[in-house]
C-alpha cells in the first residue's frame, strides 16, 4: 500500500517536464536582451533609433527589408551583407561585417527586438533557428 504514490509522482513529473518543454518562447524577455545587444553590436551604424539620416547605413526601423525571411536576416548576422541592396526604394552598396561572435541568443534577441521595434512587428526566431544556419 505504500507504494501507491509512485504513480502519481511519475505522473507529476512527466507533467512538469512537458510543460517546461512546451513553454512558449517569450518574445517580450527576448526583445528586452535584443536592446542591450543592438546597443553594443549595431547601433553605431544603424543609429538608436534605426533610421538613417545621411544616406550611409540602410535604415532598420519600417524597412521593407526586414520582409524577407526570417532564414535570411540570420544569414545576414553570421555571414555579414555585401553588394547592392535596395531598402526601401534607396540602394546601398557597402560592407556589413559578419557579428558571427554572437551568440544564437544574442543573434536571436538583437533581430527580434529589431523586427519589434520602431514601428516593426514580427514573429519571434529563436536560438535554435539560428544554431540550424551557423556553419
Ligand atoms: C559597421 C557598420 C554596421 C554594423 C556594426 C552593423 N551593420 Fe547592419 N548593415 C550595414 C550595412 C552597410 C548594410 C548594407 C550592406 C550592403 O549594402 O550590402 C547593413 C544591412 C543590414 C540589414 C539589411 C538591410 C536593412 O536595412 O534592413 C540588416 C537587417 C542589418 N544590417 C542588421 C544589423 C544588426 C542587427 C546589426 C548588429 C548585430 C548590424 N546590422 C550591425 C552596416 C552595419
Amino acid at each position: 500500500m505504500k507504494k501507491v504514490w509512485i504513480p502519481l509522482v511519475v505522473t507529476l513529473s512527466i507533467f512538469f517536464i512537458c510543460t517546461a518543454f512546451f513553454q512558449e518562447y517569450d518574445l517580450n524577455k527576448s526583445i528586452e536582451r535584443g536592446k542591450e545587444v543592438y546597443s553594443a553590436n549595431c547601433m553605431d551604424c544603424h543609429m538608436a533609433e534605426g533610421t538613417d539620416p545621411q544616406n550611409t547605413y540602410p535604415p532598420l526601423a519600417k524597412s521593407d527589408y526586414l520582409k524577407k525571411s526570417a532564414d535570411t536576416l540570420i544569414n545576414i548576422i553570421l555571414e555579414g551583407q555585401t553588394g547592392e541592396v535596395i531598402v526601401n526604394g534607396q540602394k546601398y552598396n557597402d560592407d556589413m561585417q559578419p557579428q558571427n561572435y554572437l551568440s544564437d541568443e544574442q543573434i536571436a534577441d538583437v533581430l527580434n527586438y529589431v523586427r519589434n521595434s520602431w514601428g516593426n512587428k514580427y514573429p519571434a526566431i529563436t536560438p535554435p533557428q539560428v544554431k540550424a544556419l551557423r556553419k
